[in-house]
């Protein structure tokens, strides 16, 4: 019998694909670049799945050309770059790797957190331009961590370790969500709910932990941050969207808040010019799940929702199950 054809759209980890391999026949691009629109809808024409990343862009167009194409795996728990609605109509499953990379990603989260509040970039940049000459009592003063206020928007998987991880920092945490969450779980990471507005207004450090939906887009932008202290720090390590950068740039430049640890961009890999010159902002290249356990994981899991879903099973991590 012959087997389903697949594409593995960019290098990934040999272990993923060798499983792959076992049941589904395997194109794959060995480059670490995306292909680009017109060469990726052509070698996904007689595909019935494919693993993707989150760089593989997937719109209705590209879906109407590929008629055979029954699965998509996203090697990320986000899944904007790929249009679900149009997915579901065509009865295309499509999966994610959630679960995995919450604890890689709340560790990286609290990096950018204490690197920002810390100045540690900036002061290792001065070490090693050989400046340092002497201790000095008022170098790098930066904010304390311990004893501030912390503002979760998005208490679901990741947010919720983010919180438990500020317990030890014996930090008030405050969160805000669609709604108020169930008591077992504002019991297990000592967060209080509140409106945004409260959340913005009272947190030393607001971190961002939200999906990129329409809704979300800009989920902080001018208004949100007026409502927040001049010596206030922003974090997001979800989606770049959810922030406005303009609006980022002109409000730590006119000072309405302190600093920012940002791995996420609206429009990566490009990066608002003026966030590069600014001391106050921690700038990484979307790397909070990198960490070699948890990106071979993610991978491993997006191999098995391909054979899952080519071999008659339900796929584990299935975002549209209205396909079924
Ligand atoms: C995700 O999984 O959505 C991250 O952005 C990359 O790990």
């Amino acid at each position: 019998m012959r087997r389903p054809k697949v594409l593995i759209s960019q290098k990934i980890f040999g272990e993923a694909v060798a499983v792959v391999k076992e049941d589904l026949e395997v194109e794959e691009n060995q480059s670490d670049t995306p292909l680009p629109a017109s060469v990726l809808t052509q070698k996904l024409r007689d595909k019935m799945g494919a693993i993707i990343l989150l760089t593989d862009q997937i719109d209705e167009n590209i879906i109407l050309q590929c008629p055979d194409l029954k699965i998509l795996c996203n090697v990320a728990v986000g899944y904007n770059n790929i249009d679900i609605k149009a997915c579901t109509r065509r009865r295309i499953m499509v999966t994610n790797t959630p679960g995995v990379l919450d604890d890689t990603t709340a560790d990286f989260t609290w990096a950018l957190l204490l690197t920002t509040a810390r100045r540690v970039l900036e002061a290792d940049q001065y070490l090693r331009s050989l400046k340092w000459k002497r201790w000095g009592l008022m170098d790098f003063l930066g904010h304390d961590v311990h004893h501030k206020v912390l503002g979760i928007c998005g208490l679901g998987r990741i947010g919720q370790r983010v919180a438990r991880r500020a317990k030890g920092f014996d930090m008030e945490i405050l969160y805000t969500d669609v709604s108020q969450l169930p008591l077992p779980i504002e019991e297990n990471t000592g967060a209080r709910f509140v409106d945004k507005k409260i959340l913005l207004a009272e947190s030393d450090f607001i971190t961002l932990h939200i999906p990129l939906f329409t809704e979300t887009t800009r989920y902080i932008s001018t208004a949100e941050f007026s409502l927040m202290k001049p010596t206030s720090i922003l974090i997001n390590a979800s989606r770049g969207p959810v922030v406005d950068e303009r609006a980022l740039v002109h409000a730590l430049k006119e000072k309405k808040i302190a600093g920012a640890g940002l791995d996420v961009y609206e429009r990566e890999p490009e990066v608002e010019p003026e966030l590069i010159q600014m001391k106050n902002v921690v700038l990484a290249p979307h790397i909070a799940s990198a960490s070699y356990e948890t990106r071979l994981q993610m991978t491993m899991m997006a191999a098995r929702n391909l054979v899952a879903g080519l071999t008659g099973n339900r796929p584990p991590n299935l975002v549209n199950p209205e396909v079924m």
